[in-house]
């Protein structure tokens, strides 16, 4: 049985991926959480000792404000701890407990199960399998954790104002939004598409830019605005925080 602590926005995500596949039962201590679960199968459990009674991994989604407290009722438990609190090191929840410990960092595209999920720690084939059904799973060093959040965390909203961008682009030259962004959202797609496929960036590049054209014109004016500098300051400055809001 999966045990899921935390219902708010990545317990849920985890239970609306996995729910059709595996027992799960959930602890909130905030009972109307579990209001918004309509058509999800799981058992809700009115406390943590009843949620660990019939648990044999763990999913750990509580803030980390919230996550001390919880691992202290978990020192004597045994079983399997996937903690996927911003900033916990494997080495602090160890302090707490006896269980075994990975340490995962998903994002919220977890429920459609196209999520990114760091892992590291003690990591069963069980547990990979398990992740596995929610998106694609990078084993990472956990130094690299900061990155990742950056990245995989944060990094769609960075793409979300990159869209804003091209759709205001649109709506300056006379599209509607609407268009605009179904324009925008697929003309992306079938690019990471053909990234993923078999492309290397550098090459789909200069096949888009024909000399003298249309793309590389925008591109020279990316170029001179430094855009690829801003956006790895951006990714830098945003794995800085992560790395000093873990510190605290
Ligand atoms: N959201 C993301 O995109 C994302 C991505 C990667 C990692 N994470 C990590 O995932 C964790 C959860 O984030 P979230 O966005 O899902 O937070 P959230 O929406 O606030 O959900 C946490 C839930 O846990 C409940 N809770 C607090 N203390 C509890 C306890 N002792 N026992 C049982 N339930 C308790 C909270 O209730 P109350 O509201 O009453 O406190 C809330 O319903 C965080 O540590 C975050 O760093 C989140």
């Amino acid at each position: 049985m999966l045990g899921v602590i935390g219902f708010g926005n990545m317990g849920s995500s985890f239970v609306k991926r996995l729910h059709k596949d595996y027992k799960i039962s959930v602890y909130d201590k905030d009972k109307s959480k579990l209001l918004n679960s309509e058509g999800l199968s799981f058992e809700a459990k009115d406390s943590l000792e009843e949620l660990l009674e019939v648990s044999e991994t763990l999913l750990l989604c509580v803030k980390p404000k919230d996550a001390l407290d919880v691992l202290k009722s978990l020192s004597s438990w045994q079983g399997t701890i996937i903690s996927c609190v911003a900033g916990l090191e494997i080495a602090k929840i160890q302090r707490f407990v006896k269980a075994r410990v990975v340490r995962i960092m998903p994002n919220l595209a977890v429920s459609v199960g196209l999520g990114s999920i760091a892992v590291c720690g003690d990591v069963s084939e069980d547990v990979r399998r398990m992740l596995s059904r929610c998106g694609e799973v990078f084993e990472l060093e956990e130094g690299l954790f900061d990155a990742f959040t950056a990245i995989a965390g944060s990094g769609p909203a960075f793409f979300y104002k990159f869209l804003q961008g091209m759709v205001l682009g649109g709506v300056y030259l006379g599209m509607s939004k609407e268009s605009a962004l179904k324009v925008s959202l697929q003309s992306i797609l079938g690019a990471c598409e053909l990234l993923k496929n078999n492309g290397s960036l550098e090459e789909l590049i200069f096949k888009v830019s024909s000399p003298g054209g249309t793309t590389i014109e925008g591109i020279k004016l990316l170029e001179e605005k430094a855009f690829c500098g801003i956006v790895l300051e951006c990714i830098a400055k945003t794995a800085q925080k992560s790395k000093l809001l873990s510190t605290l």
